[in-house]
């Protein structure tokens, strides 16, 4: 694993940045998997910026997100197809068609975890994954206990996450409970693993995802066997382990 210790929130952002466009300038037809999440918009905010700059072309990028809540519209303002719309996707030239968030609103959610899982193999899998992390070391919406088995399903979210993610929303009861998220197999098949993290609060976390036991109860710690790993933080989640 690469762990880049930055001095700051903006400084993480501009090295993850700089760490997905390089794949985009070697490779203008690459896959990028996305995540949502309060972390990565500083680094899509600096893609944009770059974008703008004429430095970086997305018409050829395809892009493949994480996840998705069950029972939202991609008009939905917390929706994760409305997130990447607003972060990146509606202030860069890639093409909508070549843009995936699994569909929130997918009369069987079952099928389209399927249908899913054949975008990614139909694009030839994932060159880099963005990946922010949870508290209790989720990656995508892969809760603790999860089979690290699994390719893209739909999960029930744990109370803590709904808690988490409970200030986005107008109260608790409208955090939806379900979620559809590509599994950790799907994750552990992208050729990079690009792991963004920030803030004091994630220093525990981070430390028992890349130092402790590689066990289910925390997800993240399945990256410790990926050959291919890129840890990006500013100094407060990387304090435990530098
Ligand atoms: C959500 C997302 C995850 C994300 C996590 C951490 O639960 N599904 O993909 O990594 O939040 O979010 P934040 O970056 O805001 O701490």
């Amino acid at each position: 694993m690469k762990i880049y210790v930055s001095e700051d929130y903006k400084d993480m952002s501009r090295k993850a940045a700089n760490i997905v466009s390089a794949h985009v300038i070697l490779n203008p037809a690459c896959v990028l998997g996305l995540a949502t999440g309060s972390t990565p918009i500083g680094m899509y905010k600096q893609l944009i910026d770059w974008y703008n700059k004429g430095d970086l072309d997305f018409s050829q990028v395809k892009s493949v997100n994480l996840d998705e809540y069950v029972g939202l519209a991609p008009t939905h303002d917390q929706s994760y197809r409305y997130f990447m719309q607003t972060n990146l996707f509606d202030h860069v030239n890639i093409d909508p068609a070549n843009t995936n968030v699994p569909n929130g609103l997918a009369s069987d959610p079952e099928a389209e975890c399927e249908r899913y899982n054949q975008v990614i193999r139909s694009m030839g899998g994932i060159d880099v994954q963005v990946l922010g992390m949870g508290h209790n070391g989720h990656i995508g919406f892969n809760e603790p206990g999860h089979a690290f088995e699994l390719e893209t399903h739909v999960v029930n979210l744990t109370e803590r996450t709904i808690e988490a993610n409970a200030r986005f929303f107008a109260s608790k009861d409208e955090v939806p409970k379900r979620a559809i998220t590509m599994g950790i197999k799907s994750i552990m098949q992208a050729r990079q693993i690009l792991v963004v993290v920030s803030g004091e609060d994630k220093a525990e976390i981070v430390k028992k995802a890349f130092y402790g036991p590689v066990v289910p109860e925390v997800p993240a710690s399945i990256l410790q066997m990926h050959a291919n790993v890129v840890l990006c933080g500013d100094k407060a989640p990387l304090s435990k382990i530098m």
